[in-house]
């Protein structure tokens, strides 16, 4: 496996192209199973999650090609199976997303229930609720959800949880339903942008929807749909940490091939910490020149301040003079980064499910292990303002979300590598199961 070196204390200035979302590109390629001819997707990043997707996807009997290093053509004519087993989906929690297009589609599907994360608990009551909603009759039978919707209808479902909408659930049902008869209404949707890009290629692909973006989508059910071509909206996620790197380093950082709209909890705090930010058509210059100043967060569903920007926000914070608190309100336990950050030399205490952040002037370097996926983009952050040299371990969590991120930020002018393991640091630092 690979490790991540860092060596601190450059300045980061010069432009850098956002890819396309994870995930957006994720539920999409689920969803052009549903139609009857083949889907061309522009945008995909290349990502080991959308690997997997595409492999699942295969194994179902739908074929993905990739036509350019960023375009995919996705050809549902092979589909033959419902059932995806557990071996595929341990690797990747958005494989849930397989379920609603394959009622959809098949009225029959048999998903492996995905496990819990480091995260925190990741359940999925709510998608067994809406489904059942369109009258899916769904079991959970030895570790797996086996539904059958040879008789689904549309309806009226309410899909609010105790930490507000849910994505993935929202996606799953609101793709069922574009193949279920009748009319199904979805109350406390999420509106993140992520469903709207899915409701957009849905609709291309002859689906009738209505209302995506807000916390009620109508959705009127067809007898089938056809292959359509999409281009996938720009990552946010990836956006708002090339923003909070340029932040951190005191530098010039302008992001390019992004929506200023998708950013705006992230552009809004970080204006709040003392950065210039301006945009232009899709581009985002961010200039740091003052001293950064503490602020509170809380994240929450859009368009709140993004869960999977937490991380990121608390390294940047880490090095910030003052006290600042961080609540996280969507995965309560989601703070696996913070005994990390503080082997930097980070200051930071939990009390309960807020953060609280002591900013330091100086981190230094140190030997590290990501734990997450946004964990990971926390560290090599903290990395590249520790003094000296950084080492983050167990990079497969970032190939899991962030494409070539270290050419990147070296391209920005980061001290930026990455390079094999040792055999001595494979044993000692292990593989996660
Ligand atoms: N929840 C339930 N029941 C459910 C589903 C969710 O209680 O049936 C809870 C969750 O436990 C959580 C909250 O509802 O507390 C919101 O979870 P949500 O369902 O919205 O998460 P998701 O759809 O599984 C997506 C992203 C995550 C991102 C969350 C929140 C994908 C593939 N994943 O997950 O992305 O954190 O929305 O915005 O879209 C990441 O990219 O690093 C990542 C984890």
């Amino acid at each position: 496996m690979d490790k991540i070196v860092i060596r601190g204390g450059q300045k980061l200035s010069g432009s850098v192209r956002i890819s396309g979302a994870k995930n957006s590109a994720l539920p999409i390629l689920a969803a052009a199973m549903m139609a009857d001819s083949p889907s061309i997707l522009h945008n995909v990043p290349a990502l080991k999650d959308i690997q997997t997707m595409m492999e699942v996807l295969g194994f179902l009997g739908v074929q993905c090609e990739k036509m350019e290093p960023n375009s995919v053509r996705v050809d549902p004519n092979g589909l033959h199976q419902f059932k995806a087993p557990y071996n595929l989906v341990r690797r990747m929690r958005a494989s849930v997303s397989l379920l609603g297009p394959l009622l959809g589609k098949f009225k029959r599907a048999v998903v492996s229930m995905p496990g819990g994360c480091v995260i925190g608990p990741r359940p999925i009551d709510l998608h067994i609720k809406g489904l059942s909603a369109l009258n899916a009759k769904i079991q959970v039978e030895h570790g797996y959800v086996v539904a059958d919707g040879t008789s689904m209808r549309g309806s009226d479902v309410f899909l609010g949880g105790r930490f507000g909408s849910s994505v993935l659930a929202t996606a799953n049902v609101m793709m069922a339903a574009c193949l279920t008869p009748g009319v199904t209404t979805l109350e406390s949707a999420a509106c993140e942008p992520e469903i709207v890009d899915l409701a957009q290629f849905l609709k291309k692909m002859g689906a009738q929807i209505e209302g995506e973006g807000t916390h009620v989508i109508r959705i009127e059910g067809q007898t089938s749909l056809k292959g359509a071509e999409h281009t996938v909206i720009p990552d946010r996620i990836e956006a708002g940490t090339y923003l909070i790197a340029g932040a951190m380093t005191g530098g010039r950082v302008e992001i390019q091939n992004v929506h200023y709209r998708h950013l705006f909890a992230v552009i809004d705090k970080l204006r709040e910490a003392g950065a210039y930010i301006e945009s232009r058509q899709d581009t985002i210059t961010l200039r740091q020149e003052d001293p950064l100043k503490v602020v509170d967060v809380i994240t929450l569903p859009y368009p709140g301040f993004p869960t999977d920007m937490q991380a990121q926000m608390m390294a940047l914070m880490s090095i910030t003079d003052g006290i600042s608190v961080i609540t996280e309100k969507i995965y309560p336990e989601r703070f696996m980064h913070i005994s990390e950050l503080n082997r930097l030399g980070a200051k930071i205490s939990l009390e309960g499910s807020s953060a609280v952040i002591v900013g330091r002037k100086k981190l230094s370097g140190a030997q590290v292990m990501a734990s997450d996926l946004r964990a990971s983009a926390a560290l090599i952050l903290a990395g590249l303002v520790a003094e000296g040299e950084t080492q983050v371990h167990r990079v497969y969590h970032l190939d899991r979300g962030y494409e070539r991120i270290e050419e990147k930020l070296r391209k920005l002018g980061a001290d930026i590598e990455r390079v094999p393991e040792t055999q001595e640091e494979k044993v000692t630092v292990g593989e996660e199961l």
